[in-house]
């Protein structure tokens, strides 16, 4: 099956011996029943990150799946939020042929790295015509495209991310300005506001600037949005002085305290937090964080305003494409339950659950698109301009390695401890390094 090639293209990660630890003892302690203790014949052993609305709706969704399929008990096993610390466990389980987990949740940019490993059962054989054609014709491009490794598929979107930013609509309207199109016009804006409400605890622009894989999604809608990019033609481009002067803007950002002193540190949830506090006019952050800012009790309720990411003159808004996919453990004992359980996520009935019950963005157009979805949800609609735009991280292998290499130049600089210009010269050597070694191999 051919697919069309995304933009870019091109995997190690710190020695953190306790998480790992941690990781591995969680495995070691695992509790997921035996088909003896749930009295059915079978059990199918799922692992996810927690969800933001907590298990309940997630094990509701599975119910239907174990109503049609009497004999086969299924068992969610969680593992911690952060992409990084997901990925440390399952390389150190699957390296060592781990058998007791069947169907797991892999971000977009471990895809290729586990099919090249081998640790993914290849599903191109196991899909339907139809299948195939929902796959091309209605999932979002990006999505799809990152199932696929050398024209094979490994692994089913099962919720899509693109980069957004949230602004409080009340706090513009106050002052007449409507959503900054350009990175310059945010800084000028959150300035603006900070100024006139006169509240010091009042944050401008908050991003993820701790040094993990959040930091590399936020930092490349900033490069993006400067006319930069990591690859071109398949070769790296950061000496381009586009992007010299993206982290300039970056690091500009916490110089001049649009952006507070927790950004160095803050992931997804430190900074949706202050921000549903009411404590900052505009964040980056992805499509979750929605439905938590319009709960019953929440500070922000009715008072935020979504916008695409901003770009500066001659560059075009470059949201980052996020995401999360199911794939199969090629170890799994029971490949055929596994593939199905992985089927009953691509159903239009169950993505339609998936947005209303969870708050998650499925990535099939058609369901975005449906009008009880939208009537449910009108926020979706200006989501899809900016999920169809999305623009992936490189599609490589060895993913990882170049994402560390840009995490230590963007967190570098973004601590204020390493100046643009040799901190991208670094990234750059050492990214044509790694894609040197591939071409190699
Ligand atoms: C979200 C995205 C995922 C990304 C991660 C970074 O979970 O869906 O693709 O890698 O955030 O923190």
């Amino acid at each position: 099956m051919s697919w069309p090639s995304c933009p870019g293209n091109a995997g190690g990660l710190p020695g953190a011996i306790l998480l790992a630890i941690c990781l591995l003892s969680q495995t070691g302690c695992s509790s997921a029943p035996t088909a003896k203790d749930s009295g059915a014949e079978q059990v199918l052993v799922v692992k996810i990150a927690k969800l933001p609305g907590g298990p309940e709706a997630w094990e509701r969704l599975l119910d239907g799946f174990r109503a049609e399929h009497a004999g086969l008990a299924v068992h969610t096993e969680w593992l911690p939020n952060a992409s990084d610390e997901q990925h440390l466990f399952y390389v150190i389980n699957l390296e060592a042929g781990a058998a007791d987990f069947d169907v797991f949740a892999l971000d977009v940019v471990w895809v290729q790295e586990f099919a090249r490993a081998g640790w993914l059962l290849d599903l191109t054989e196991r899909l339907t015509s139809d299948e195939v054609r929902l796959l091309r014709d209605d999932y979002f491009r990006g999505a799809a495209a990152c199932s696929f490794l050398d024209g094979r598929c490994y692994a089913i979107p099962w919720f899509t991310d693109a980069g957004l930013l949230y602004y409080r609509e009340d706090l513009l309207s106050r002052y007449g300005l409507s959503p900054p199109r350009t990175w310059d016009e945010l800084a000028r804006q959150a300035q603006l506001v900070r100024k006139r409400q006169g509240d010091p605890a009042l944050a401008g622009f908050l991003f993820q600037g701790k040094q993990y894989e959040g930091l590399v999604c936020a930092a490349l809608e900033v490069l993006r949005g400067h006319g930069g990019d990591v690859l071109r033609g398949g070769k790296p481009s950061l000496n381009d002085p586009a992007c010299v002067r993206a982290l300039e803007f970056l690091r500009e950002l916490v110089v001049s305290d649009v952006s507070p002193p927790m950004v160095r540190s803050a992931d997804e949830e430190a900074t949706r937090r202050l921000f549903g506090d009411g404590k900052a006019v505009f964040l980056r952050n992805w499509p979750y964080a929605w439905t938590l800012f319009q709960a019953p009790g929440s500070a922000v309720r009715g008072k935020v305003g979504i916008a695409r990411v901003p770009a500066q003159p001659g560059a075009a808004s470059a949201p980052t494409l996020g995401g999360w996919q199911f794939g199969v453990n090629r170890n799994s004992r029971r490949p055929g339950p596994a593939v199905e359980l992985v089927r009953y996520f691509m159903r239009p009935d169950i993505q339609r659950r998936l947005v209303l019950e969870l708050g998650l963005t499925s990535p099939r157009r058609s369901v975005l698109r449906n009008p009880e979805i939208l009537a449910a949800n009108p926020f979706l609609g200006k989501l899809v301009e900016s999920l169809e735009s999305a623009c992936p991280r490189p599609l490589s292998p060895y993913y990882l390695a170049i994402s560390h290499e840009l995490q230590s130049a963007f967190s570098g600089v973004v601590a204020g401890i390493r100046q643009p210009a040799p901190a991208l010269a670094q990234a750059q050597r050492r990214i044509e390094g790694i894609l040197a070694q591939e071409a190699a191999r």
